[in-house]
């Protein structure tokens, strides 16, 4: 992809973005045209209805409107009480409040967002929620503003897809982690039949479709990244051949 046609791209979602966060922040929904959720698929396959109700009801109603993950990443993470936990593209900050509460006061929750919107929305929905060991902080997921061996868990829930360049956030994913440092994270992944043309059929790039990564090239971008135990598990179909993902993965020691 040439930069300009890149930085063209991150543009439109960024802007996509901080509409969704615009129109939580005016009491309506997240899942506006364009997002991941706008009716390209079913809508049922993500935002707040992935989280059970328990989750929920810690959490600000905001903050649930907000989500526009395709998966519950807390959910597969195991999180421990004193970990330090990174989400890549954290939007409104429903993993990121979680997170801070699984971790505890001993441990800490970075966000890590682009979108100035979608970082107010999550700095009010954490101080609503009452959580102090949250960070938010701006920045892109292909550069991660963090120094390395910083982070044991890094999750992120539907964003991955929406970076034009997947090489460098798997890097940075390993660079930021300590050796033995996991990943959690939910994103929509193709299977390997489709080729790029026709996930491009399936929905477009900022509704998380058009630039999701197959089985395959999600399994071999992380080994090459430097990780082990890599597993890719297909969880609900989103789209012809299109699926909500849980990618889990070590960073080898
Ligand atoms: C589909 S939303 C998911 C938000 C959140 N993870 C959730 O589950 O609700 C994508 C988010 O990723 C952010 N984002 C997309 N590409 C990014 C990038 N390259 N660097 C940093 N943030 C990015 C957007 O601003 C947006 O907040």
């Amino acid at each position: 992809m040439s930069t300009t046609s890149a930085d063209d791209l991150r543009e439109e979602v960024r802007r996509r973005y901080a509409e969704s966060a615009l129109a939580v922040s005016d009491g309506g929904l997240g899942c506006g045209s364009g997002s991941c959720c706008d009716g390209e698929t079913d809508a049922s396959s993500f935002g707040g209805a992935l989280y059970d109700a328990g989750q929920r009801g810690e959490l600000p109603a905001t903050a649930t409107l907000a989500s526009l993950g395709c998966g519950n990443p807390t959910a597969v993470a195991e999180l421990r009480e004193g970990e330090t936990v990174l989400d890549l593209g954290s939007g409104g900050g429903i993993d990121v409040i979680l997170s801070a509460k699984r971790v505890g006061e001993t441990g800490l929750a970075y966000g890590l967002d682009m979108t100035d919107e979608m970082l107010a929305l999550a700095q009010r929905n954490a101080q609503e929620a009452g959580v102090r060991n949250a960070i938010f902080l701006k920045g892109v997921i292909e550069e991660i503003p963090l120094p390395a061996g910083s982070i044991d868990v890094v999750i992120s829930n539907c964003v991955i897809n929406l970076s034009t360049d997947k090489p460098a956030v798997l890097t940075e994913i390993a660079r930021v982690l300590r050796p033995g440092g996991r990943i959690g994270i939910s994103d929509v992944v193709a299977e390997d039949r489709l080729s790029s043309e026709e996930r491009g059929e399936r929905g477009s790039f900022v509704g998380c479709i058009a630039g999701a990564l197959s089985v395959s090239e999600y399994e071999a971008g992380l080994e090459a990244a430097g990780f082990e135990r890599i597993s890719v598990e297909l969880t609900h179909e989103v789209a012809d051949g299109m699926h909500g993902a849980i990618v889990k993965a070590v960073k080898a020691r």
